[in-house]
C-alpha cells in the first residue's frame, strides 16, 4: 500500500521515543543516584555479554548535537524518559538542582528546535535506595511515585504539556518481579502481583497529579499490547490463548478502565485481592487523555501442562520458520491493527496514540551508509496498518517510533539494534540508516 503524510490529516502526531537508562549514560554523573538498572548490570550474567549502560549512547553529555540530528530528521514529537534517581538520588526527599537543569536545558532546547517534548515518567529505573525498601512490592510506592510526579511536574509543567505515566507495566512487572530476568531480578507470583498492584494504582494515581497540576495538557500511560493467537483450533489452545490475553494485553488497562483485573479468564488473578484495600478498586479508575499503544509482533499461543498458574506457552518465531526480527519476535504487520481495533472498542478509550513501535535487525555500516531495509519495510507495513485502523474509524492520532539511536536494549544489551541512527559505541559516531532517511522524507513538511 502507497500512502503518504497528508493521508493520515494534519493534526495526526509523528514522533520517536527513547528511554533514560537505555541512552543517557552518565550513570554516576551530576550528583545521580543509582537506579535498579545500574545495579541489576552489575551482576554477573544478567545482561547479554556482561553490557550496561553505564555510558551507552552518552545522551547525556550529546543531547544537543542529538536533538539537532532529531530536527534534521524533521521529526516533530520527541518521547524520553525520566531518570528518577537523576532528580532524586535518595528516591524521595532532596530534589538534585543539576539533574532538574539537565532535563531544563533538554527541554528548552527541544523546544527552541520546534520539537515538542513528551514526558515519560517511569519507563524502569527505579533509585537503588527504594528497591532497597521492597521496590514495587512495597505498597510505600504510591507515595514515593507520587512525590516524584509532583517534582516533575511542578518544574517541568510550565513547558511539556504531554505526560505518559508509566512505561509497559506489564514487562517492568512480569521481567521484573516474575521471571527475575529483568532489573532488580525478583521472582514468584507474590512478588508479581503485588508489583502488579501497585504498578496499576500508580498508573491512575499519576494520572490525577498530572491533572491536578496542570490545566493544560495531556496524559496518558503506555501499554505493550501484542495481537494474540491460538496455535491451533482446539478448546485448550484457544483458552490458553485468552488466558495469555488476559495476561499480557488487559492485566493493566481494563482496571484502569474502570473493569477491574481480567480474573474470569485468568483465575490466578484473584489472589491480588490479598493486596487490596479499601478504596483500591475505585482508585485503579482514571480516565486518561489517551492510550499508548506499543506493538512490535504476535504472539502464537499454545496449550502447556506444565507452566505453572497460566497453563499455556508461546512458541517463539524461530519454532513457527515465520520472519522474525533479531529479538525472535514474529514481523506481523497486522498484529498493530489488531491492537489498534481492539482497544478502540473499550467504551472508555478517547484516543489512542502508537507511543512505540519498530524493530531489531543486524546493520552493517558499509561505505558510510546503513541499507536496513527490512527496518524500512517493518516501518511502512506497520505504518499502513495504522492508517488502515484510521480509516476504519479507529481514534488513532499518532505513531512514535522505537528509537532515535540504537542503544542498550535491556536483558539483551547492545546487540539489538534499533535505531533510526546507528551508533558506533566506540567512538559514539552518529550515521543515519537508510529507514532514518525514509522517516525524515515522509515526515517533510
Ligand atoms: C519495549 C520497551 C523499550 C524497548 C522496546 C524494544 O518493550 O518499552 O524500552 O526496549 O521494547
Amino acid at each position: 500500500m502507497l500512502f503518504t503524510k497528508e493521508d493520515f490529516g494534519d493534526d495526526f502526531i509523528w514522533g520517536v521515543s527513547t528511554a533514560a537508562y537505555q541512552i543517557e549514560g552518565a550513570h554516576d554523573t551530576d550528583g545521580k543516584g543509582p537506579s535498579i538498572w545500574d545495579t541489576f548490570t552489575q551482576q554477573r550474567k544478567k545482561i547479554a555479554n556482561g553490557h550496561n549502560g553505564n555510558i551507552s549512547c552518552d545522551f547525556y553529555n550529546r543531547y544537543q548535537e542529538d536533538l539537532i540530528l532529531l530536527k534534521e530528521l524533521n521529526i516533530p514529537n520527541y518521547r524520553f524518559s525520566i531518570s528518577w534517581s537523576r532528580i532524586l538520588p535518595q528516591g524521595i526527599g532532596f530534589v538534585n538542582p543539576l539533574g532538574i537543569s539537565y532535563y531544563n536545558r533538554k527541554i528548552d532546547l527541544c523546544l527552541e528546535l520546534g520539537i515538542q517534548p513528551w514526558i515519560t515518567l517511569y519507563h524502569w529505573d527505579l533509585p537503588q535506595i527504594l528497591q532497597q525498601k521492597g521496590g514495587w512490592i512495597n505498597r510505600d510506592v504510591i507515595q514515593w511515585f507520587s512525590y516524584f510526579t509532583e517534582v516533575c511536574v511542578k518544574h517541568f509543567g510550565d513547558r511539556v504539556k504531554h505526560w505518559i505515566i508509566l512505561n509497559e507495566p506489564m514487562v517492568f512487572t512480569g521481567a521484573g518481579y516474575f521471571l527475575g530476568v529483568h532489573a532488580p531480578g525478583k521472582k514468584g507470583l507474590t512478588n508479581f502481583l503485588a508489583a502488579a498492584h501497585h504498578a496499576a494504582l500508580c498508573q491512575a494515581e499519576g494520572g490525577r497529579i498530572v491533572k491536578s497540576l496542570l490545566n493544560d495538557c495531556k496524559v496518558g500511560s503506555t501499554f505493550s499490547y501484542s495481537h494474540i493467537e491460538p496455535f491451533s483450533q482446539k478448546d485448550n489452545d484457544i483458552n490458553a490463548s485468552k488466558k495469555v490475553d488476559a495476561l499480557l494485553n488487559r492485566l493493566f488497562l481494563e482496571p484502569l478502565l474502570g473493569m477491574g483485573y481480567p480474573t474470569k479468564e485468568l483465575k490466578i488473578l484473584e489472589r491480588i485481592e490479598r493486596f487490596m484495600l479499601n478504596g483500591d478498586e475505585a482508585n485503579l479508575i482514571f480516565n486518561m487523555d489517551f492510550i499508548g499503544l506499543q506493538n512490535y509482533t504476535r504472539e502464537v499461543v499454545k496449550y502447556s501442562f506444565f507452566t505453572p498458574f497460566v497453563k499455556a506457552r508461546i512458541i517463539k518465531a524461530d519454532k513457527r520458520k515465520v520472519e522474525k526480527t533479531l529479538m525472535n519476535w514474529e514481523v506481523y504487520p497486522p498484529s498493530i491493527f489488531y491492537a489498534l481495533k481492539r482497544i478502540n472498542e473499550y467504551p472508555g478509550v478517547k484516543e489512542i496514540i502508537v507511543t512505540e513501535n519498530g524493530a531489531a535487525f543486524i546493520d552493517k555500516i558499509e561505505e558510510g551508509e546503513v541499507m536496513d531495509g527490512k527496518r524500512l519495510n517493518f516501518l511502512k507495513d506497520h505504518i499502513a496498518q495504522v492508517l488502515a485502523a484510521k480509516n476504519d474509524g479507529v481514534k488513532v492520532k499518532g505513531y512514535f517510533v522505537w528509537t532515535l539511536l540504537d542503544n542498550f536494549e535491556w536483558a539483551e544489551g547492545f546487540h539489538p539494534r534499533f535505531g533510526l541512527v546507528h551508533v558506533d559505541f566506540e567512538t559514539q559516531k552518529r550515521t543515519i540508516k537508510a529507514s532514518g532517511k525514509w522517516y525524515k522524507n515522509f515526515l517533510k513538511a
